[in-house]
């Protein structure tokens, strides 16, 4: 699929610049992620009791970095996120909500790190990304492909 994201030029280099700034201290925000998701939704903890989570910060932080390094290149892109998809679908349940807490706790990580120079513009293409690519996960949970 050529056209995964079909975000406009400068949208799609807000989401990239607002990357840049948290990545340099990549680790304590998907620490800081984690530790929002599981206080915002607290009965999603149990889903993670057997994890290392040192480990899943520096995961989630890795696949971060792949989907904005490829979010120009959908080929690399889509088979990454489908790939991502089965290995949810493999482990675990994930329902449509997971997705919605995953996605408030992930916007609300940025404005905490962020602040102000999380711009409207930034916000809106998370946003969109986020619904695009967490639908191609979905989409693999769901097809069973
Ligand atoms: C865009 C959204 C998401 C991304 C980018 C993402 C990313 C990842 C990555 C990279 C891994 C490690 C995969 C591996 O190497 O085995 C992982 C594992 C996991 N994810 Fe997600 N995830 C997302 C959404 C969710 C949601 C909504 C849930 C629901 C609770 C979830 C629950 C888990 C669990 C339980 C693991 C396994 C942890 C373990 O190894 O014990 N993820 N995720």
């Amino acid at each position: 699929m050529s056209d995964l994201l079909q975000m406009d030029a400068t949208k799609l280099k807000a989401l990239e610049q607002s990357f840049y700034l948290v990545e340099e201290r990549g680790e304590e925000f998907t620490a800081a992620f984690y530790g929002r998701f599981f206080n915002i939704y607290p009965e999603v903890r149990v889903t993670f009791s057997n994890t290392n989570l040192p480990d899943q910060h520096r995961k989630l932080l890795k696949a971060l970095k792949t989907i904005v390094g490829s979010l120009r290149n959908p080929d690399v892109l889509e088979p990454y996120l489908g790939q991502l998809g089965n290995q949810h679908k493999d482990a675990y349940v994930v329902a449509d909500t997971d997705f919605q807490m995953f996605k408030r706790a992930l916007m609300d990580t940025f404005e905490e790190f962020l602040g102000d120079d999380f711009s409207d513009e930034a916000r809106e293409a998370w946003s969109e990304a986020y619904d695009k690519i967490s639908g191609v996960m979905k989409g693999s949970v769901e097809s069973g492909q």
